[in-house]
């Protein structure tokens, strides 16, 4: 293959995988939801229409400091400041962020 065309196939494939991840990450994110908060929040729709937009991006920032200490004292204390919960936040932001009370937007199946 002339290097021209691979450079080129690469960056294809970059772009792709770029459109993709932002609803990949809804996705993941919504499955973490149902997973982890829905036993105690109820289902994504009404989880994610607890807080506005700018409300979800306050709570997650800093790491999730300020949901974090929501859930001090809470039986969710544990996996709110373990690895998984970490590892897994940004995913879960961006699904309640995309379907925060002021985003005019609702998931498909909670
Ligand atoms: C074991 C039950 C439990 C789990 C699991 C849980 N929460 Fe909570 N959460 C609570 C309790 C209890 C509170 C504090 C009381 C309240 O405001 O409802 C709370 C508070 C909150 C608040 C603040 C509500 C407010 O009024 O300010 C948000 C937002 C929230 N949780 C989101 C989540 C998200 C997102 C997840 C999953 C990553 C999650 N919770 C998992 C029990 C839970």
């Amino acid at each position: 293959m002339k290097k021209s065309t691979s450079v080129f196939l690469a960056a294809v494939v970059a772009l792709g995988m770029l459109s993709t991840t932002a609803s990949a990450d809804i996705k993941k994110g919504q499955k973490g939801y149902l997973k982890k908060c829905k036993k105690c929040h109820g289902n994504g729709t009404k989880g994610s229409a607890m807080k506005t937009q700018a409300e979800w991006e306050e709570l997650f920032a800093n790491d999730g400091k300020n949901i974090i200490a929501k859930h001090n004292g809470t039986k969710a204390e544990k996996y709110f400041n373990s690895k998984s919960f970490k590892k897994k936040a940004v995913h879960i932001k961006d699904f309640l962020y995309q379907y925060g009370s002021d985003s005019g937007n609702v998931p498909s199946c909670g």
